[in-house]
């Protein structure tokens, strides 16, 4: 059901009486407009129409029946967060992991769309929060079992994986067996459920077209393999193996392989082109980024970020990059594969002497 079966028409430009309405109804949603505030107390009875605007499982709340919840926080006479939306929404799910280092606030749902997105139009949304359990050492949400929540009120024990025993001491021949409701598992099992995140050079170590670029942070001899397999978070553009192959192409006879850059000079250059690929402290996935949008790297140059032809990447050159796949996720950042090594300031006027 939507406003316009009731209401037809109203969703066209001459639908309202004001035609300034009208110019906005194909980006503007009906209840942008029609609903400026909700959970509004409608004073005809003595119940509140206050809304749940928060709720918190570390704190028990007994309800009347006896059943235990979490304490909601409640509020009336509230005003819409405002967000554009295509209808579809992100949403985390059960055992899916979260982004390392963990962040202090995870959206478990939110709606997608953007301004650019023409299936978009802007809503009024209630914006809703809970402190709710997640598993640090795997950064997975994990659930709460709500049999025992809702009966003991105990988040600890709700969220308990231990098995219990069910059957005790059941007496044999020769010892006495426990029956339990869980097969115990040790942690090279756990591994192969939970298989740890790798950090972004493991990640580069996996992946077949990046044996270059893993080539290229050794050979630059500047401790770059231990700062990306450190603390993060880290944006890093990874050029591909021919990326790499057209560079070297591209810088003539010298270079035949990265094992060129031999001398202390060639090294410190090519970390400064390998830094140049590295953003510190964010780990921005390519939904994140907006068109223009300016990436201060490690090297001290700036990247563009330009949307519009699939996610490009501008560097001090006249071409762009194309990133080719994206949102590689590793525990330390996010790694987006690239189709050409970006070149710095340094590498343009080496490869264009005339300028
Ligand atoms: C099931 C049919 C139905 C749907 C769906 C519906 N409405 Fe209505 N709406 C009505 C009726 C009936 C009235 C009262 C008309 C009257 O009093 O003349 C009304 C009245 C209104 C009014 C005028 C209120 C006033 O003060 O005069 C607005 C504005 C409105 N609706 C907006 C919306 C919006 C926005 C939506 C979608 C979120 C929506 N309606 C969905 C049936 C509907
Ligand atoms: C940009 C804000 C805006 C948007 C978007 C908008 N409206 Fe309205 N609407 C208004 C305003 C302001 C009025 C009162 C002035 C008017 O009728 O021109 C109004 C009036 C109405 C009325 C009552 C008009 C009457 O017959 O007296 C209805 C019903 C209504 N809108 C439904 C809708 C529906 C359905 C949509 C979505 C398809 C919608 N509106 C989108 C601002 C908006």
């Amino acid at each position: 059901m939507s406003c316009t079966d009731c209401h037809s028409g109203k969703d066209t430009t001459g639908g309202h009486s004001n035609r300034t309405i009208g110019r906005h109804v194909a980006r503007v949603a009906c209840q942008t407009c029609h609903i400026p505030i909700f959970a509004k107390n409608a004073d005809n009875t003595i119940a509140t129409e206050e809304t749940e605007i928060h709720r918190d499982w570390q704190q028990p709340h007994p309800t009347a029946s006896g059943v235990i919840h979490p304490k909601p926080t409640m509020a009336g006479n509230l005003y819409p967060t405002y967000k554009w939306w295509n209808g579809t929404s992100s949403s985390y799910l059960l055992y899916d992991r979260v982004a390392s280092p963990i962040p202090t606030t995870i959206p478990t749902s939110a709606p997608n769309g953007s301004v650019n997105n023409d299936g978009s139009k802007l809503y009024p949304f209630k914006y809703k929060t809970a402190f709710q359990p997640l598993n640090s050492s795997t950064n997975e949400l994990i659930a709460l079992d709500t049999s025992v929540y809702f009966s003991t009120g105990n988040f600890v024990d709700a969220t308990e994986t231990n098995a219990a025993v069910t059957t005790a001491d059941v007496k044999a021949s020769n010892g006495v067996v426990h029956i339990i409701n869980k097969v115990l598992l040790p942690q090279e099992v756990l591994d192969i459920l939970n298989p740890p995140v790798p950090n972004i050079v493991e990640t580069a170590q996996s992946v077949e077209d990046l044996s270059l670029l893993v080539a290229a942070l050794i050979q630059a001899d500047a401790g770059l393999v231990g700062v990306l397999s450190g603390d993060g978070p880290f944006t890093v553009f990874a050029p591909s193996n021919a990326a790499f192959a057209a560079l070297l192409d591209a810088l003539g006879n010298d270079y035949n392989s990265l094992a060129d850059f031999d001398t202390d000079e060639e090294k410190a250059l090519l970390a400064r082109v390998l830094t140049y690929h590295v953003v510190a402290g964010a780990a921005v996935a390519s939904t994140d980024l907006t068109n223009h949008q300016e990436l201060m790297t490690v090297q001290g140059e700036s990247l563009f970020a330009i949307l519009g032809h699939g996610v490009q990447i501008r560097d001090k050159s006249a071409v762009d990059a194309n990133v080719t796949t994206a949102d590689v996720m590793a525990s330390n950042g996010i790694v987006h594969i690239v189709d050409k090594v970006l070149q710095t300031q340094e590498i343009v006027d080496i490869l264009n002497p005339s300028h």
